[in-house]
């Protein structure tokens, strides 16, 4: 089986770290802050949302979540974007995705102030970060290349594929591995034999959305596996061929309704590769860290402080 690489762990130290940096800064009266804007009910969004805000207390940012209802106007979503930019008291904007039919979420990110962008959605920083000078990493990909880091991965040469194109994950993975030497596929949905793809990479990233699509088929032996997936899944029959024998994910199944599953089929995948994320507690948590980081540096960089 497979090393585990603890995703919980590295991000409590940077968490850490965060805390630390945002300690200095109170001390030199700057106290950073982020705004969180919620639009709709989608329940994946809102658990994300309010583990965003408990972070943010935990570190000593502050921190405002605006709920905003599904029907809220593209005009209102707008004004509220702008009174924010222009509040100098703000340092970090968080638009979270998706948005509800019909707003359109790129046309809301265009308009977020690129120095309190703290997602790295916006285009001027999107720009930045293919030019490898990046002011704010997107950060689920920074959270995996944090992991990386944090366990020792060589990168520099090797063969890595990213399942995936999402602007949140898929691209912003790719350019940060590539500017790291890596050699570099990205796939997607029209990928000829995506298993025979995958299978040559010594570093594989999934973030396609698909429960358990990567299966041990997909494995060179050895790689190291990291799954960003975050799916619902809530076929017993599926938990069951996922996780047998394993009472307490049957035991959330019975729960919840509905039990949490990554793009990668974490036992068969696991049984091949030399190291391996599991979901939860695996890319997560640094998600949320990448975010504190973004949100101390953008309250940096504003004020021409050292990062
Ligand atoms: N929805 C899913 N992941 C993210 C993220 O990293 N940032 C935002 N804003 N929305 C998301």
């Amino acid at each position: 089986m497979a090393r585990v690489l603890d995703g919980a762990a590295v991000a409590a130290e940077l968490r850490a770290r965060v805390a630390v940096r945002a300690q200095e800064l109170v001390a030199k009266g700057v106290s950073p802050r982020l705004e969180v804007i919620l639009v709709g009910e989608d329940p994946a969004s809102r658990v994300y949302v309010g583990a965003k805000a408990r972070a943010c207390q935990e570190v000593g940012v502050r921190s405002t979540t605006h709920a905003l209802p599904a029907t809220t106007s593209g005009d209102e979503l707008a004004a509220l974007i702008a009174a924010l930019n222009a509040d100098s008291d703000v340092d970090g904007i968080l638009l979270q995705l998706p948005l509800p039919a019909p707003l359109d979420g790129r046309r809301f990110l265009d308009l977020i102030d690129p120095s309190k962008d703290v997602d790295g959605f916006h285009p001027f920083n999107v720009g930045l970060l293919q030019q490898g000078r990046p002011a704010f990493v997107p950060c689920t990909p920074g959270g995996v290349m944090e992991l990386l880091d944090a366990s020792g991965v060589a990168l520099a040469g090797a063969q890595a594929v990213v399942v995936g194109r999402s602007e949140i994950v898929g691209k912003p993975m790719a350019a940060l591995l590539l500017h790291r030497h890596a050699t570099v596929t990205v796939c997607h949905s029209r990928t000829r034999d995506l298993p025979a793809v995958c299978r040559q990479a010594d570093v594989l990233v999934a973030a396609v959305g698909k429960p358990a699509l990567i299966g041990g088929d997909y494995i060179k032996p050895g790689a190291v596996v990291i799954d960003v997936g975050v799916n619902r899944v809530e076929d017993p029959q599926l938990v069951a061929r996922l996780f047998p024998g394993d009472p307490a994910r049957a035991a959330q199944l019975a729960k919840r309704g509905y039990t949490l599953v990554g793009d990668v089929d974490f036992a068969a995948a696991g049984a091949v590769a030399g190291a391996i994320t599991p979901v939860p507690g695996g890319i997560g948590p640094l998600t949320i860290a990448g975010l504190l980081l973004n949100t101390v540096r953008a309250a940096c960089r504003r004020r021409d402080l050292p990062c």
